[in-house]
């Protein structure tokens, strides 16, 4: 008699994932501290800054992840630092890009190299208020509702298919930062989630819109101001 054994089911491989950041890094540590999670589908495996003097550097570095500064100011040109960009990257072979807080605009060519293989956080909820200082234009605006957008990278700032979005209310008396913490908050919550949509192959792009596989339907409107304002 042969006795047929099942397979064991082998995991399948996380995701290689290259955070590159410009300053403070809060974004980046979060997805660190998410990818400790054995069953989270990304690891972190480097994570690289354009500016030397980015908080997140030394911060990744003490958790033993490769980090490295590749300054665009040594640079003559755009051209110049994303071939060295590229080539650090080509190095690492990431299966997934994530910027996270990454303050410097990227060539058609460079985009399009990484094409789907490269995500973005935004503080707005898109395609609203793209660019900078998105938090005084939602407060000049007067949304009652702010957010953030996880995205493919374009071309184009702050374009590109979404991910995933996360909203907050703006409170009458919000400033800048007060607003800017709230989302925060927010997108730490989102990115690791819509990170790992991606590392699971649960999106995929079809004519520029993001389809996410078992889409999890759960109504939960955000009603700002609260209800409780007018009751
Ligand atoms: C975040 O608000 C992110 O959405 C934006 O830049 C900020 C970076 O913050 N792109 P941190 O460096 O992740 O703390």
């Amino acid at each position: 008699m042969r006795l047929s054994m099942a397979k064991p089911l082998l995991p399948s491989p996380r995701k290689r994932t290259v955070v590159l950041i410009s300053g403070r890094g809060s974004n980046m540590m979060n997805l660190v501290e998410a990818a400790r999670a054995p069953d989270y589908p990304a690891d972190i495996v480097a994570v690289i800054s354009n500016r030397p003097e980015a908080a997140g550097i030394p911060w990744a570095k003490a958790q033993g992840i490769p980090a490295t500064v590749i300054d665009h100011k040594a640079f003559k040109g755009r051209d110049a630092f994303e071939a060295e960009l590229d080539k650090a990257l080509t190095a690492l072979d990431p299966d997934i890009i994530a910027l996270a807080g990454f303050m410097r605009l990227m060539t058609p060519p460079f985009v399009t190299r990484w094409q789907d293989r490269m995500i973005n956080i935004h503080p707005s909820l898109l395609p609203s208020f793209k660019g900078l200082h998105t938090h005084e234009a939602a407060l000049a605006a007067g949304v009652k509702i702010a957010g953030c957008t996880v995205h493919y990278v374009r071309p184009e700032m702050d374009a590109g298919p979404i991910i995933g979005q996360a909203a907050v209310p703006v409170h009458s008396h919000d400033t800048a930062e007060t607003l800017a913490a709230r989302v925060l908050a927010a997108e730490h919550r989102l990115y690791p989630h819509a990170l790992r949509l991606v590392a699971t192959g649960k999106t995929s792009v079809r004519n520029e819109k993001v389809i996410i596989s078992e889409d999890v339907n759960v109504f939960c409107p955000l009603i700002s101001p609260g209800l409780a304002a007018t009751n």
